[in-house]
């Protein structure tokens, strides 16, 4: 049984409830998310990140049909890839989604990337959402100027901001924005796909604290008031990045990890350079 030393939910802009631990399924071909959003469900994960580009909506669904949870204890985001933006290229991507999923709603749904078209998809999404296909709308990858535009231009506000977050790639100016309009941040990559664990300082950390690195990595984001959605297909490593859940970094280490920014990324693509 854990002890929850922080809230183990976000409460989004519109009063929608986000567990703040997710798994994420990108990179997992279809039978292997089937089996990893079983394994995570029993483990206790409710909060599910996929995207049509992961390709794994349908197992996604499947698996949480199969684990017999009620679909109201899940929370389920998917995504708007790129080419499909624009108000009636989105309507019919969310359609195609729901459809795989096997859902009648999502719990989230976002934008991936802020492509040309951004405002028009963002209509959709407004529209999904005011249709109840959607329980909550947000964006992925949107960078302060991105944000600006779009509440300056849309109807609702986002309410989550999906972006790369970890300490060595720490998003401040995003941080910032988000918290100044109410938009929950979502850590994507929190383990920066496992490129820094073995960094000295994040081990020394994690020893001081009896902790493993991907813990410390993920508690991090927690204690800044993100949510986060590592990516495993071990068991043992869902229940190892779950008990992130259960204890507290001191002020003093999440100082020290505050100083390990690196401007690290892991994708191909740089958000800030996107028109
Ligand atoms: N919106 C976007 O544009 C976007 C972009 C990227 C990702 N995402 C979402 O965010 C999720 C997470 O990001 P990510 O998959 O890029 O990377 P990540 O979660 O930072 O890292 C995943 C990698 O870390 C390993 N790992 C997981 N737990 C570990 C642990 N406790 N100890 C050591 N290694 C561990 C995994 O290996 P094993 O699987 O072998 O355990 C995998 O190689 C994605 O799956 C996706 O849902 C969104």
């Amino acid at each position: 049984m854990l002890t929850m030393s922080l809230p183990a939910h976000i409460e989004l802009n519109n009063g929608v409830r986000m567990p703040v631990l997710g798994l994420g399924t990108y990179l997992m071909e279809p039978e292997r998310a089937r089996r990893s959003v079983l394994d995570a469900l029993s483990l206790g994960y409710r909060h599910i990140d996929t995207a049509s580009f992961y390709g794994n909506e349908r197992e996604v669904g499947e698996a949480i049909r199969e684990s017999g949870i009620d679909r109201d204890e899940v929370f389920v985001t998917t995504k708007v890839w790129n080419d499909d933006h624009g108000h009636y290229r989105a309507k019919e991507a969310f359609r195609r989604s729901l459809s795989l999923l096997g859902m009648d709603h999502v719990d989230l749904y976002l934008i991936h990337w802020p492509m040309p078209g951004r405002l028009e998809t963002w209509k959709a999404l407004e529209s999904i959402y005011e249709e109840g296909g959607a329980r909550a709308i947000g964006v992925s990858n949107f960078m302060p100027r991105h944000l600006d535009e779009l509440l300056e231009r849309g109807s609702i506000a986002p309410a989550i901001d999906q972006v790369e977050m970890h300490p060595f790639l720490q998003r401040n100016d995003v941080l910032d924005r988000c918290r100044r309009s109410g938009i929950a941040v979502e850590a994507y990559s929190p383990l920066a796909r496992g490129r820094h664990l073995d960094d000295r300082t994040l081990a020394a950390v994690a020893s001081r604290n009896g902790r493993t690195p991907a813990q410390v990595m993920i508690r991090w984001c927690l204690q800044r008031g993100v949510a986060a959605i590592p990516k495993t297909t071990s068991r043992e490593r869902m229940k190892e990045n779950l008990e992130s859940l259960d204890f507290v970094l001191p002020p003093e280490d999440m100082a020290t990890l505050d100083k390990l920014e690196r401007n690290s990324r892991t994708t191909t693509w740089d958000p800030h350079e996107m028109a």
